[in-house]
């Protein structure tokens, strides 16, 4: 069915509405009960529902041509100044609308004006849910209705460009999007360092007041063009940044622990309890349909930003964490017997240790280690000489959250295919780093969290290739994930509802969506630049520093300065950085084995963000530089 605003249907015309109607039950899905799915040439219910939609549409008056949505001269151009637009739907000329203006759905560009079907309202069922459900040919649109939210009519590609826009824009990218233009942006970030002139201890006055603050031989002069400081530009989108510690503008290097989220976001998780909010996948009203449409829809948002084959292969969890337990119990649980090997490698954060572990332990398996050098590189060497026919699963992380390592997760993956075992990716620390294709990586399974790429938290996503899905019991049981339930047999979903038990985090899910649309019109390579540009200038800075031992020196590293200082506790370092309105974690970072395997049981780890920048760099190095000075 074509839904083109401009090609509507004519809906006062009953032969169409009961056309359309025909069409919708013919596009039910198969557990649809029994009822609904008799002749979907003739459906005895169309004529019904055709003329139940003729009364609502003669009641409303509502002509057949309806204005496309536009940024017209009425209407706003942003909303509250953080730069979405309010699109609205304008009302027409002699119509009996009222001339009030809808915002419209920023997922959808659809106008909940009231008597318009556009979510299948009354169905319960959204054109989205119709159209990814997997009883349905995604392949051929005249299956399903098509829906806005979702790009490419349906179908799923690797890499589909015809994401559709939110209306919550980048304030940034309506005024400086040449910033696309990747060499330019870093071309137009010029460093000169100037050699700071340490003063004497004696200088050192007060050693807790911060003395070299206020003195300029300690500041580094970092020149950037007027456009070319991406983190200065896009801290305007991240309100929290704006916020007073201590008396100073609040620095965030705490972002492998959790990220801080743009004003869209905030803005999305608002729209949805105000205008959307309703359980999914069930009912037969609006709300359902709206919920689940931009459920449906970020769920294709993630499926894109990880460049999966389809979205049956992104299940929502809770988080990474969760997202491990799910597959060590589901398809570990069941695919995996005693005698049989796991590898993990020594870089891995405790959540891709301790559900292999337990597993291992209840089920008599061999937890195998791939051990690191010095610098906290992985020894591919060492992990070809563990693989070996008893090998099941590799479960490595794309960065190590401690140190920052990047893995070559490609041929990690490549490696344990080679002798026929399944490859996990934790990729809850790469995400917001860098671009990642779950195609070209070739994993079977990969994870990360919402909340550490400037989504909510209590949001996750488990990719799994569709027919490992499939083959595996679900993890948990409840509603929204069976077919067909007697006292005597279930009947199980495909994924992703497989495993989507209950009723999941629904409103974050979206919000997820929301951050995706944000960083995806950055771009993640410009996002991965910059930050590489930030990471070097802040280790040539750190290194030097009287003291400073830094821990993890891979060659290969994302955003992460994991580093001790001579005569202070983590702890203390820690707390003098906060002192300074400046955010680092301290401590074991829940990656306890490869901090160990390094000397030491603890760090301070500032950890970097696209928002950050070389200011804020150099006021964190101050503060080291004088607790340094201070203990000489
Ligand atoms: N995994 C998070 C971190 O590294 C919490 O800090």
């Amino acid at each position: 069915m074509n839904t083109n605003i401009n090609d509507r249907p004519d809906f006062t015309d009953i032969t169409v509405l009961q056309n359309i109607a025909n069409q919708f039950f013919k596009a039910l899905p198969e557990d649809v009960p029994k009822e609904f799915s008799l002749d979907p040439t003739q459906h005895p219910k169309a004529q019904g529902i055709a003329e139940q939609f003729l009364g609502i549409f003669n009641a409303s008056s509502i002509p057949n041509s309806i204005e496309k949505p536009s940024l017209g001269a009425t209407t706003p151009s942003s909303l509250g100044g953080f730069g979405g637009s309010a699109l609205s739907v304008s009302p027409v000329a002699g119509s009996n609308l009222d001339t009030t203006t809808h915002n419209l759905s920023p997922d959808s560009n659809k106008h909940y004006t009231s008597g318009i079907p556009n979510s299948v309202a009354g169905s319960g069922v959204s054109p989205s849910y119709l159209s990814q459900g997997n009883k349905f040919n995604t392949e051929n649109p005249e299956t399903s209705f098509h829906d806005e939210n979702i790009g490419g009519n349906g179908k799923s590609s690797a890499h589909n460009t015809n994401q559709p826009d939110s209306d919550f824009n980048l304030l940034l990218l309506n005024e400086f999007s040449h910033l696309l233009d990747v060499d330019k942006l870093l071309s137009q970030i010029k460093i000169t360092e100037s050699k700071p002139q340490l003063p004497s201890f004696a200088e050192v006055s007060n050693p807790n007041g911060f003395y070299f603050l206020e003195n300029s031989a300690y500041k580094q002069k970092i020149e950037y063009s007027s456009f070319g400081n991406l983190g200065e530009l896009v801290q305007k989108d991240f309100p929290i940044l704006n916020e007073q510690v201590n008396g100073k503008r609040l620095v965030w290097f705490d972002n492998a622990a959790t990220t801080q989220k743009p004003q869209s976001v905030i803005n999305r998780l608002s729209y949805f309890y105000e205008h959307e909010n309703s359980n999914i996948h069930r009912a037969a009203h609006e709300l359902a349909g709206r919920a689940t449409d931009v459920y449906e829809s970020a769920r294709e948002k993630v499926r894109a930003f990880l460049g999966a084959k389809s979205v049956n292969e992104i299940i929502f969890v809770r988080g990474a964490t969760e997202a491990i337990n799910l597959v060590a119990q589901s398809w570990g649980n069941q695919h995996l017997q005693t005698g049989d090997e796991i590898i993990v490698s020594n870089l891995e954060h405790h959540a891709n240790i301790v559900p292999w572990k337990r597993l291992a332990d209840q089920k008599g398996l061999v937890l195998k280690i791939i051990p690191v050098n010095d610098d906290g590189e992985l020894l591919l060497d060492e992990y070809a000489k563990l693989l070996s026919p008893k090998t099941k699963l590799v479960a490595v992380t794309q960065v190590s959250n401690a140190l920052g390592t990047i893995t070559p997760v490609q041929q990690i993956v490549a490696m344990a295919h080679s002798v026929g075992a399944k490859a996990l990716i934790d990729g809850a620390q790469s995400v917001s780093h860098m671009t990642v294709n779950v195609q070209a990586i070739d994993a079977d399974f990969f994870v990360f969290s919402g909340h550490k790429v400037f989504g909510p938290t209590g949001i996750g996503v488990l990719y799994g290739k569709e027919e490992i899905l499939n083959a595996t019991e679900p993890w948990q049981g409840g509603g929204n994930m069976i077919q067909d339930v007697t006292f005597e047999h279930i009947k199980y979903h495909n994924a992703p509802n497989r495993f989507e038990a209950g009723t999941g985090n629904i409103a974050d899910a979206v919000g997820l969506g929301a951050a995706i649309d944000y960083i995806s019109k950055i771009g993640m390579e410009v996002i991965g630049r910059y930050e590489h540009a930030l990471l070097e200038y802040a280790t040539n800075l750190l290194r030097p520093i009287n003291g400073v031992k830094l821990i993890g020196t891979a060659k290969h590293k994302a955003s992460v300065l994991s580093f001790t200082l001579k005569g202070y506790t983590n702890d203390e370092v820690g707390q003098a950085l906060n002192k300074e309105g400046i955010a680092v974690r301290t401590g074991h970072h829940c990656a306890q084995p490869i901090l160990r395997r390094l000397g030491v049981e603890t760090t301070v780890r500032p950890s970097l963000a696209f928002y950050n920048t070389c200011e804020d760099v150099d006021r964190f190095i101050d503060v080291i530089k004088h607790l340094s000075i201070a203990k000489r």
